[in-house]
Parts: structure tokens; C-alpha cells; sequence
């Protein structure tokens, strides 16, 4: 209090300015650290005869000295391997080289770091983080949505959340925030403060869960199934948990909650969107026990306002990588593309027995396993309707996002020789080098899918991830199209390489379309065609059309890229350089699977972050790139960002992790989210923030776009698989990570 006032009144005396005024007030709401007292030797006594128990007395005595969130500034990414610059430290919990080439990079949060924020309690941050939004909390706030793809019990089990009201507990992958003081934030990159001198909260983002039912999810029937609020993610229709092993303190689990976006209200344009600002994540991969039924992996929207977390059933029930919503160009409907997956669950052997005995394939085959058959995906839903299509109450938050009625469409194309590929799956396609440069067009159809979501928890067999080995429709006998086919990865009856991220196009002019890359090392642009016209001659009656054209445009096949990376005289490795991809055994030429990918707007101009998860033992890679896909010759650039992690990289090698004293074991990491911050920090000729709280998302689209590629700001997420060790396990939070803002430094002419 004395403090205060004290401040207040040197502030007057001087005459500040108001920006120093809000600094002043700013810096009071700062988190700062609270004493712990050091435990009693009573406790230490206990914990000493307990397994663990040296490990958590450990872990407290470095929590005692600090670890609170954004206080570790040593960097897990590097520049280049340690072997390459001799004075770069080996050392635990410190840097090595990051002296980056085309950016500069700092920390702003660090796994395992402690909140010390009067809102929370007191919780640590949990990895291995992936998926990441931000959003303007209020004016002076930005705050940041992190999940961590966490597995529960099947490996690491992290410490479980309650949720309603504390009548359930869930385990598995978290969705944390952290809040950042918005002016701080937007000098960061100028300074050598810590990340802790602007953290202003932190707590979870979900309290209350509902289930695909629309029940609240409850607690976990011990002695059979659970008739009444079953996380339907872990259970059969009936309720009965089938996951391979169960919680150990968790009523249920959020399994490997992996890629995700956040999606602000209206941000196409006015009306054209969202009505909610949501967080849409996933469920990925799933481990049954043999034998058993399952309903499989529902995405999940978390309305952000309200703190809670629905799961989905209109987008299959086959897991997901990622799920984003796009321009729908027209009102009263919502558009969402998605990727990956379409059931990769172990134990499905009765569930493909089960299809097979109640359905045959449009050829009169056997169904084959689902998992990675299926084209490119995009979702239409309808606002205001119920599952069955009646009017929905207006305060129905899923039914005014369109995420109760809609319909799947899917990317089908003449797979004749005369077929715009020749006659080849997508995978194929994009390894033939005289096809697959950049430009190289594809024309089919987005065509409806028969199976639609209503509203009825069913087993997988029943499920949509099936329709992709079926003749799509309108494509049949005497239709004139009889060589269509879903553009699958490699057809029908094999399972393909997994689509990856999806990102949307955010230019408003350019309508619904999206980026999507693939594990096959390949990324390209899908484009629907005359969603206006198509809308516009609707049939009565008909909620959205059957069919509309598109088209497809590859930025990279799975090719030879080392010509065209730019490492900025970085990027060495402690064998060879990063122009090549060192995936065990085999030494690659093109990019192996790419995993994160997000486009930004400069302008009209698109930039891509793309990123790897290959399990390179030199140390994984991200690079920046400028995206063009005219047919002109021209391949891309890309410009190498960071590596991290590695088997054979030096660091790795060494046993280094940060926070100190966490690493267990040398293996790969990988670069995930990606979120443009440009928008929060851009100013008017005043020095004016443009943005505020209550603008929709179409403004801070806009504000993004609004800012150069070399002045953004963007935070970028590491997984550190490495580190599951001393602070990590002591308080149960997964495995290591770091969460990064950056600026990038491009030439001029890139
Ligand atoms: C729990 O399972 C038992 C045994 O099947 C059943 O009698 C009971 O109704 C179930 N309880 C709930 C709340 O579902
Ligand atoms: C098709 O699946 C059914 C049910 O699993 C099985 O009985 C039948 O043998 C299968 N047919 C072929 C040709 O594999």
C-alpha cells in the first residue's frame, strides 16, 4: 500500500506522461514470487522412505529458488549444433548457439515452470506443449491457450484437473493460459528482460466439460459402465471404459490433445464466421483393449468466455491432427477444415470385424482399417440448428457456431489416365518429379459424404471414417463421372501417409480455402470454388449444397529440397548440415514429415512456418518460407529458422535440458504451434494500440495482416521429448517444453 502510493505521487510530481502512468499501475499487477517455506524434517523424513521421495525433495528445493513461469531464458532451440561454435556452453539449463539467421528468438515460458499468480493455484506448467492460441483478454492483457499432448495413463501420466463443480477429474493432456501485460509483451523483443517480468496470470482454461451426449462429464463408474456423463473418448456407446489401462487418479483422460486454433468471432468478415471465440482442439491416437467396442476420438470446442470445453461429433469420430475454421463466405453458416488420423486406434480389430459384419463397401469389398484413407476435408455447419435440424434456443453455444448440423465434404478427382494426376493417389503424385513442382494444378470436386452426425452416440462402426473407401457420391453408373474417386493417399484399400496441420487462408478476398501438409513431406493449397453461386441456388428445402468445384495447387512435392533451403551460414550439424534431413537410418533429400505448418498474412502476401517431426538425430528442423504457387518454374525458398533435440546432437548428448535437471533420455523434439501476435502490438500514427478487446476477429485479422513479415511478432512451441526428469516427474507434468516469441529477419528479397 505504501508502495503505492508513494509511486502515484512521484508520477504527479514528475508530470509523467500516461504511458508511464500505465506502466506504473502495469508493474504492480506483475506476478511476483512468494516465499516457500522450506519443508519440515518431519515431511522430508516421510518423503525420504517414500519411492520418488528424494526426486520431490529435489524438485521443491528448486522451486524454492525460483522456476516461476518465464524465468528460465536459456533457449532449448539452437542456431546450430554445439560441436560447430566451440565456445557455445554445454551446460545444464543453458544455451547453445542462438545466434539464429533469420530471426530473433526468446522464451516465454518454459514446462515445469510454477505460477505465482494470485489466480492460480499455484499450478506448474504441463507438456509436452502443442497447440496454441492468443487472444486479447482486455485491453491491457494477452492472453495465451497452450494444451499439452499428454496420454494419461498410457504414458507419463500427468496430474488430473477438476471439472463441474469437482465431480470429475480429468487427467491426460491439459489447456493451460498464460496471461502476458500487453505493452510489456510488445517490447519484449526489444529487451533482455526475463518473460517473468510480464506474466499477469496464469490457471486452466477448462471448469466445465460436457460430453457428446450433452451431459456433464461426471465421475467414472468403478464397478461398470458409466450410464451418465461417460468421457465417451475412453468408453463404448454403453459407458464402459475400454482405454488399455485406466487412470491412476483421474476419473478419465484427454488423450493426446495435439494440434489446435483458436478461432475469434466473425473473422471473415461482418456476420462471416464464429459467434464465439473458441479453442478447437482434438483427440488424436488411442490404445483400446483388445476386443472391446469403442465410440473413438471426438474434437472438442472450448467456448473461451464461459471456460467450457464441448466435445464434438460432426467431424467423424476418427481423431484429428488439427481442425481450423475457414472463410464460408456466406452467412448463417460456419466452414472448418480438418486433417489426420480417421482412427489410428490400437485394439480395432473387433470394430473392423463389427463394420464388416452389418455393411459391404460400395465394391462389394470388405471394409479395410480406416485410419489414413481419406481425402482432404472440409465442414459445413449450419447455425441455429439442432442434430435433427430443428431450430436450436439461441443461447445454444454449439448450435450458433454451426457445430450441431452440417456436413463433410471430401476431395474427389477423376483417377483415369486422363485424370489431372494420371491416374495417381495423392501420395504418389506428389513424389513424381515431372508432376509435383510448384504449381502443378488439380482439379476435382468437393463432394457431400453420406454419413452426418446426429446427435446419436454410436460404436466406430458406425462411424463416417468409412465412407472414404466408398464411390463418392453422384459419381456412380451413368453419372458421367464414373473414374471419380476420393483423392486418397494411396487409395482405397491402404493406408496412406497422415494428413498433417491444416491452416486457413486469411486473405477475406480469396474465400474458403486451405493450406494442408502431409507426413509425406508434401504441402499444398485447396481452394472450394464458388461457395456464393453454389449457396445462392440452393434447392428449397436444401440446407447446403451437394457438390462444389475445386481445386488443388502443390507449393512442394516430396522432392528434392536442398537447393532450396537457405541455412544463413547456420543450421550446421555435428554431421552435415540442415539442408538434409538425418531420419534413422536413411538420409533425406526432401522434407520428412512435415507436422506444424501455419500461414501469415503480409498483406496479400502469404508466409508459411513450416516444421518437422521426423525424428531427425541431428536435431529437428523449422524454416520460414515466402508461398507462391504460380506454374512458373520457380520452386520455394526456405529459410532456416532453429533445430532442436536430436539423438546425435552434441547438447543432447550432453544431457542438457531446461529447466536444469530434467533430461532422461536423448531423442528427438519437435516445433509445433504457431500464432501471429502481430495484431495485438500493431499501433496507429499516435502510438496507439489498433486493436481492443472488443473488436471482432475480422480487425485483428486485418491488424495481422497489416504488419511486415520482419516486424511480427509470433510465438512458436517446442516439444522437448527429452526431458521427463527431476522437477517434471516430482510434480507429475509430462515431459519438457518451451513456448517462444520471435521476430523474424527475412532478406529483403524473400
Ligand atoms: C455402475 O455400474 C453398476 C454395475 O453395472 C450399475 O448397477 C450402476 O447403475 C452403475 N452406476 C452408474 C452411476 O452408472
Ligand atoms: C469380410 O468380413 C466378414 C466379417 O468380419 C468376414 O466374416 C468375412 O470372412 C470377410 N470376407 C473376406 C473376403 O475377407
Amino acid at each position: 500500500m505504501m508502495f503505492k502510493i508513494n509511486a502515484a505521487f512521484l508520477v504527479a510530481l514528475a508530470g509523467a506522461n500516461a504511458k508511464t502512468l500505465r506502466k506504473l499501475q502495469d508493474d504492480s499487477r506483475i506476478c511476483s514470487m512468494t516465499e516457500l517455506s522450506p519443508l519440515s524434517d518431519d515431511t522430508k523424513l516421510l518423503l525420504s522412505t517414500t519411492l520418488g521421495g528424494q526426486n520431490v525433495i529435489a524438485a521443491y528445493e528448486q522451486y524454492m529458488g525460483g522456476e516461476t513461469i518465464g524465468s528460465n531464458t536459456a533457449l532449448l532451440a539452437e542456431a546450430s549444433d554445439a560441436s560447430a561454435s566451440p565456445d557455445t556452453v554445454v551446460e545444464d539449463g543453458m544455451s547453445g548457439d542462438i545466434d539464429f539467421p533469420f530471426m530473433d528468438m526468446k522464451v516465454v515460458a518454459t514446462m515445469g515452470e510454477r505460477s505465482v499468480c494470485p489466480d492460480s493455484l499455484g499450478e506448474m506448467l504441463v507438456g509436452v506443449p502443442d497447440g496454441i492460441g492468443a487472444y486479447l483478454l482486455d485491453d491491457e492483457t494477452v492472453r495465451v491457450v497452450f494444451q499439452s499432448e499428454s496420454y494419461g495413463p498410457l504414458v507419463f501420466e500427468s496430474y488430473g484437473n477438476f471439472v463441474n463443480d469437482g465431480q470429475s477429474r480429468m487427467g491426460g493432456s491439459h489447456v493451460q493460459y498464460i496471461d502476458y501485460d500487453r505493452t510489456l509483451m510488445s517490447e519484449f523483443m526489444d529487451n533482455d528482460e526475463p518473460a517473468s517480468s510480464m506474466v499477469v496470470g496464469m490457471g486452466q482454461v477448462i471448469s466445465t466439460m460436457y460430453n457428446l451426449k450433452g451431459e456433464l462429464i461426471g465421475p467414472r463408474n468403478l464397478s461398470g459402465p458409466t450410464t451418465i456423463g461417460a468421457h465417451f473418448s475412453n468408453t463404448d456407446a454403453d459407458g464402459n471404459y475400454v482405454v488399455a489401462a485406466p487412470p491412476a487418479e483421474s476419473d478419465w483422460f484427454l488423450q493426446s490433445l495435439c494440434s489446435a486454433h483458436l478461432e475469434q468471432k466473425h473473422q471473415w468478415g461482418p456476420n462471416l464466421g464464429v459467434e464465439d471465440d473458441m479453442f478447437i482442439t482434438n483427440e488424436e491416437w488411442m490404445t483400446y483393449a483388445p476386443g472391446t467396442s469403442f465410440v473413438g476420438l471426438s474434437a472438442h470446442a472450448v467456448d473461451l468466455a464461459n471456460s467450457v470445453d464441448y466435445a464434438l461429433g460432426v467431424f467423424t469420430l476418427g481423431g484429428f491432427e488439427k481442425i481450423v475454421e475457414i472463410n464460408p463466405e456466406v452467412e448463417g453458416y460456419t466452414m472448418f477444415a480438418f486433417s489426420g488420423y480417421n482412427g489410428a486406434f490400437d485394439g480395432f480389430e473387433h470394430t473392423l470385424d463389427m463394420r464388416n459384419s452389418l455393411f459391404k463397401r460400395s465394391d462389394g469389398q470388405n471394409y479395410t482399417w480406416s485410419n489414413d484413407i481419406h481425402p482432404a476435408r472440409f465442414y459445413i455447419g449450419v447455425k441455429g440448428k439442432m442434430e435433427d435440424g430443428s431450430d436450436a434456443p439461441e443461447d445454444d453455444f454449439l448450435a450458433r457456431n454451426g457445430l450441431r448440423y452440417g456436413y463433410i465434404y471430401g476431395f474427389a478427382i477423376d483417377m483415369s489416365e486422363d485424370g489431372p494426376t494420371g491416374g495417381l493417389w495423392r501420395d504418389d503424385f506428389h513424389r513424381d518429379a515431372e508432376k509435383a513442382t510448384n504449381g502443378a494444378k488439380v482439379d476435382g470436386w468437393w463432394i457431400k459424404q453420406p454419413w452426418q452426425w446426429d446427435g446419436q452416440v454410436r460404436n466406430f462402426e458406425f462411424d463416417g471414417s468409412w465412407d472414404y473407401q466408398d464411390q463418392p457420391p453422384y459419381t456412380g453408373e451413368g453419372s458421367g463421372r464414373e473414374n471419380y474417386a476420393w483423392w486418397n493417399g494411396m487409395g482405397n484399400d491402404m493406408a496412406g501417409c497422415k494428413t498433417e496441420h491444416v491452416t486457413p487462408d486469411p486473405r477475406p478476398s480469396v474465400g474458403a480455402a486451405f493450406v494442408q501438409g502431409s507426413t509425406c513431406g508434401y504441402f499444398g493449397h485447396y481452394y472450394v470454388e464458388d461457395v456464393v453461386g453454389r449457396f445462392e441456388s440452393l434447392r428449397d428445402g436444401q440446407m447446403a449444397p451437394n457438390a462444389f468445384r475445386g481445386s488443388y495447387y502443390v507449393y512442394q512435392g516430396e522432392l528434392d529440397i536442398t537447393e532450396q533451403i537457405e541455412l544463413g551460414g547456420k543450421g550446421q550439424y555435428v554431421n552435415g548440415d540442415a539442408t538434409m534431413n538425418y531420419d534413422n537410418p536413411e538420409d533425406r533429400i526432401t522434407f520428412e514429415d512435415i507436422d506444424g505448418l501455419e500461414v501469415l498474412a503480409d498483406g496479400d502476401e502469404l508466409y508459411v512456418l513450416i516444421q518437422e517431426d521426423s525424428g531427425n538425430q541431428y536435431g529437428e528442423r523449422a524454416f520460414l518460407a515466402h508461398l507462391e504457387h504460380e506454374d512458373d518454374g520457380e520452386e520455394l525458398t526456405y529459410y532456416f529458422l532453429a533445430m532442436s533435440g536430436g539423438t546425435m546432437n552434441t547438447r543432447m548428448q550432453a544431457g542438457v535440458s531446461v529447466p536444469k535437471g530434467t533430461f532422461t533420455r536423448a531423442t528427438a523434439h519437435e516445433f509445433s504451434g504457431v500464432v501471429d501476435l502481430s495484431a495485438f502490438f500493431a499501433t496507429d500514427d499516435s502510438g496507439d494500440f489498433v486493436l481492443s478487446a472488443s473488436d471482432d476477429g475480422f480487425a485483428k485479422r486485418q491488424a495481422d495482416a497489416s504488419v511486415a513479415i520482419n516486424d511480427k511478432d509470433i510465438l512458436l512451441v517446442l516439444q522437448a521429448h527429452t526431458q521427463s526428469s527431476g522437477i517434471l516427474s516430482a510434480f507429475q507434468l509430462d515431459r519438457g517444453g518451451q513456448i517462444y516469441q520471435l521476430k523474424p529477419k527475412l532478406p529483403e528479397d524473400a
